[in-house]
């Protein structure tokens, strides 16, 4: 193991675990980080005081944002200040294909933790993926499957190159530790562009189990993201990535994952039969 540690910040989420499983199969020494799941280090976005002691040492950042926050960009550049005050060279930050939709705003939240990168002083990396396939099987879109067999949104016919997580990881991981990546912003997606109800056949395909695509109207999906909680202000960046997935704007495929790993980006059919398990629970029962 090295002396100087890569942080994955989001250490418990779809990328970071993914992200330090193959960081370790490099023999590379990693500091796991977020706030559950008894990582090496409790690191909290919004609790700067979790920041010195993650970031002590450090040579590399692969940079998760806080969660349902749309806009961490002055958080993020001041974590980001102390990374390089502590002698981190590379940050290495996790955005989204969104942030470069045409009907993106200059000044969104995530546009701005983008500048908040490219301006910190460290050698910078900029990963833009597509919708992750995991976000049928392990994120917000499970719920729904488990307990209806519906996969609900207001993408309606439109289609979208959904990357396996373990593909966006390997691609992190490359740019944290190869030559090449610095000031390159990546756009990271699969093989081929799937509508929403495509990705349903194949996720009943591997599992045995129902599943459908509703497409509701978005005024309705704004409404179902309300009641579920989330902000306002996120709630209007999730509706624009909806619009944009329904207008065609989010059906690009690119060569990213196989330029950088020299292996081909991961099937959706492919996914859905590694993770056929997530689906196979029984339906949850009101008790
Ligand atoms: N999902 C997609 O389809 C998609 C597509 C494009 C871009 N992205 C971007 O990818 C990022 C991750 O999204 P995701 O939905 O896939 O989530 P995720 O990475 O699966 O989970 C979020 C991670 O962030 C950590 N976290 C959340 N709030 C935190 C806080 N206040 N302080 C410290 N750690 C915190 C969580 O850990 P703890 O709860 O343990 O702290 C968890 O490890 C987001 O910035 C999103 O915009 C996602």
């Amino acid at each position: 193991m090295q002396a100087s540690p890569i942080l994955v910040t989001g250490a418990t989420g779809k990328t970071g675990r993914r992200l330090l499983d193959q960081l370790a199969r490099r023999g590379l020494d990693a500091r796991a980080a977020s706030r559950h799941g008894g990582g090496d280090v409790v690191f909290d976005w919004h609790d700067p005081a979790t920041f010195a002691a993650a970031l002590d040492g450090v040579r590399a950042v692969y940079l998760v944002a806080p969660e349902f926050v749309e806009d961490p960009s002055a958080t993020v550049a001041a974590f980001l200040e102390k990374a390089r005050e502590s002698g981190a060279e590379r940050v290495v930050a996790l955005s989204s294909m969104g942030a470069g939709f045409p009907l993106e705003p200059r000044d969104s939240g995530r546009r701005k933790v983008e500048q908040a990168v490219m301006q910190s002083g460290l050698h910078w990396t900029l990963l833009r993926p597509t919708g992750f396939a995991q976000n049928f099987s392990e994120g917000f879109l499970l719920p729904a499957i488990l307990q209806g067999g519906a996969i609900v949104s207001a993408t309606g016919d439109g289609a979208v190159a959904f990357v396996d997580a373990g593909d966006i990881a390997a691609v992190a991981a490359s740019a944290l530790v190869d030559p090449g990546h610095a000031s390159a912003t990546h756009v990271i997606t699969g093989p081929r562009a799937l509508t929403f109800a495509d990705a349903a056949e194949a996720i009943s395909k591997a599992s045995g189990r129902a599943v459908a695509h509703h497409a509701v109207p978005r005024g309705a999906m704004a409404q179902l993201l309300q009641q579920a909680g989330m902000p306002e202000d996120y709630i209007d960046m999730v509706m624009r990535d909806q619009d944009a997935i329904r207008d065609g704007q989010a059906a690009e495929v690119t060569g990213t994952v196989e330029r950088v790993t020299g292996r081909a980006a991961r099937g959706f059919e492919q996914f859905a039969s590694a993770a056929a398990d997530a689906w196979t629970t029984p339906p949850v029962t009101a008790s």
